[in-house]
């Protein structure tokens, strides 16, 4: 059979933007500081909206880029570890608020790793020959669980879905390698704290954590997808640092120009971050057909994956 591959892709992002400046009027921080030491320096905050909100708005875009019909959607796969409770899921919500006919859908945990699980878990149904088309939706209000009196987490994260309709293209296009990968051991350095419920990180472990395995995860990929760092036209790593991600592309052997950036205008939103920043660079002419694209992230687990794909597809032949 063919290759699985991006039939279309959308985003939202709520409009309540919160500068560095916003945060030195609540923390002993500085725009300065954050700046130099994450790269980011405003984000977007949900406030009355729920994850399953952006979610509902990300995929309603997807579906109207894939340019499929709604009941060809065969099954819902929602990337979160925020979602508005435990159950019903974010993907049950998503199904019922887009009227999809009752499909398959849930709800899959690997923190800010978590949308490319999802795009993995996907594939397999769709290369397995069990469903056609999926629905693959990152969404997270970090928000909820960021503790707003902790300078040294509180500045890094932001809210945000992005979706992808996934299904067969023809075999230059698609889905070509990627590599999934969890040590619990980390689990320590980077949990949600039973009692608040709040974000806690030992930020120096899980920054040397990502710098390691965001540079090999990358490379492991595009080598397993035959292909060499000139081949690679576009980088697009989990938007969680600056300084995390430079490291990444510098062992890639990329110029900085073929790097994805939008931590620096929406911060660190988990699982949403991977597909925003492709959602952003596909709305702003950055991606073409034929295009080899790497996306890689790491997360609390500790998890990391990434996937190597040739961006485009053959909708006509493979209707
Ligand atoms: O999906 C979650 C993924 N998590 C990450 O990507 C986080 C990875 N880690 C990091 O990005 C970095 O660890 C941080 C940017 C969070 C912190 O950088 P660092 O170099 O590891 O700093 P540190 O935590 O060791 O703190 C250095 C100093 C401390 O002050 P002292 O003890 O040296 O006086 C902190 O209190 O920086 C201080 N600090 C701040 N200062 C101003 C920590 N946060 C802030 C802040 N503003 N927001």
């Amino acid at each position: 059979m063919s290759n699985v591959g991006i039939l279309g892709i959308g985003s939202y992002v709520p409009n309540k933007v919160f500068t560095n400046e916003d945060f030195e009027k609540i923390l002993d921080t500085s725009d300065e500081w954050i700046t130099e030491m994450t790269g980011i320096k405003e984000r977007r905050y949900a406030e009355d909206m729920d994850t399953s909100d952006m979610a509902i708005k990300a995929a309603e875009a997807a579906i109207k880029d894939s340019g499929l019909d709604k009941s060809e959607i065969d099954m819902v796969i929602v990337a979160t570890t925020t979602a508005d409770r435990h159950f019903p899921t974010v993907s049950n919500m998503v199904q019922h608020a887009l009227g999809l006919n009752h499909v398959a859908s849930m709800d899959q945990a690997a923190a800010c790793t978590g949308f490319i699980y999802s795009m993995v878990t996907g594939m397999q149904f769709i290369k397995a020959g069990t469903y056609k088309h999926v629905l693959v939706i990152g969404a997270d209000k970090l928000t909820k669980i960021t503790d707003f009196e902790d300078r040294s987490t509180a500045i890094l994260f932001g809210d945000g879905a992005a979706a992808v309709v996934l299904g067969p293209v023809s075999e230059e296009y698609g889905i070509k390698s990627f590599e999934l990968g969890s040590n619990g051991e980390g689990g320590k350095w980077l949990y949600e704290e039973e009692d608040t419920k709040y974000i806690k990180m030992n930020g120096r472990e899980v920054f040397k954590f990502a710098v390691r395995i965001m540079g090999q995860s990358s490379v492991n990929v595009t080598e397993k997808a035959g292909l060499s760092s000139h081949d690679i036209d576009m980088f697009i790593p989990h938007q969680a640092n600056i300084r995390i991600m430079e490291s990444a592309r510098k062992r890639m052997g990329i110029s900085v120009e073929k790097m994805s950036k939008t931590v620096d205008i929406y911060g660190n939103t988990s699982a949403a971050s991977i597909p925003l920043s492709m959602a952003y660079e596909y709305d702003n002419n950055k991606i073409k057909n034929g295009d080899n694209i790497v996306l890689v992230g790491f997360g609390g687990g500790l998890t990391w994956g990434s996937i190597c794909l040739t961006w485009g597809n053959n909708k006509e032949d493979t209707n």
